[in-house]
């Protein structure tokens, strides 16, 4: 294992920090303490929550690599970084619902909690400006974001992942409801399944009881942040369960 020096600050979001590293084609990901709901307009510091998500991420992560699907995940550098390859990330969300939730029931006033019995794919353009508007495969292609070929590409890995990841989740007792992922681009133009995937990024309903495992309690409002650490720390534990 090589031996990995930060260098600078590459870029800075709401949750996640990324610096060069002495390797030009290898990142490394620090977690930062905060939460943030409603794109940003709620955005804390929560003591110890960068740890958590640094680790439940580092576990999915690793359980996708191993079923063969590409990643920039590398490795766990510590409690709050990971080596990750560097990409150029794609300005699109790729969200899968396998169940009604969130803006889809409220967009069609549909309840949530209805199956779906084929998941429904949704791509949100990832600009601030623009609230990350909903759009669709040819509104990507015009925007000059993405190819048809690329996107096919793309639909086929989403598709992949989220049945290896239904069938991961369910063997611990969580329903996964919808998730957002990101995609990235290598120097060798290499499609990577890229950013991360936590209870941040994802709805979790526990199997048994229908409790909200995730972010979403925070982001209406009827808790307070601190029992979500609660909640991120329920999802590491099962994680950790084989
Ligand atoms: P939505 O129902 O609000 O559109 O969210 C769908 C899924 O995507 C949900 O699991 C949360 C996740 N998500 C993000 O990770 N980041 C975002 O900015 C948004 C809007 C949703
Ligand atoms: N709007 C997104 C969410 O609620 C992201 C954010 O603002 O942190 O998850």
């Amino acid at each position: 294992m090589s031996f990995v020096i930060k260098k600078n600050l590459l870029s800075e979001g709401k949750t996640k920090k990324i610096y060069t590293t002495n390797n030009s084609l290898e990142v490394l990901i620090h977690y930062k303490d905060s939460i943030t709901a409603l794109d940003g307009s709620k955005n804390q510091f929560l003591q110890d929550k960068g740890i958590l998500n640094n680790e439940i991420s580092t576990l999915i992560f690793k359980f996708i690599n191993s079923c063969g699907i590409k990643t920039h995940f590398i490795r766990k550098i510590n409690n709050r970084e990971q080596l990750c390859y560097k990409v150029d990330i794609i300005p699109l969300e790729f969200v899968v619902r396998n169940i009604v939730a969130g803006s889809m029931s409220k967009r069609l006033n549909i309840q949530e909690g209805i199956r779906l019995l084929n998941p429904i794919f949704e791509i949100f353009y990832k600009n601030d400006k623009l609230k990350d508007p909903l759009i669709n495969d040819h509104h990507a292609v015009f925007l000059g974001i993405i190819s048809y070929e690329e996107i096919n590409a793309i639909y086929r890995i989403v598709s992949n992942v989220n049945n290896i990841l239904k069938k991961y989740f369910l063997d611990k007792n969580i329903i996964l409801v919808d998730f957002k992922i990101e995609f990235g681009k290598n120097d060798q133009n290499d499609i990577l399944l890229s950013d991360e995937i936590s209870p941040d990024t994802c709805r979790f309903w526990d199997k048994k009881t229908m409790k909200k495992l995730d972010k979403d309690p925070f982001r209406i409002g009827l808790k307070e942040k601190e029992e979500v650490l609660d909640i991120y720390m329920e999802i590491l534990k099962r994680l950790n369960v084989r």
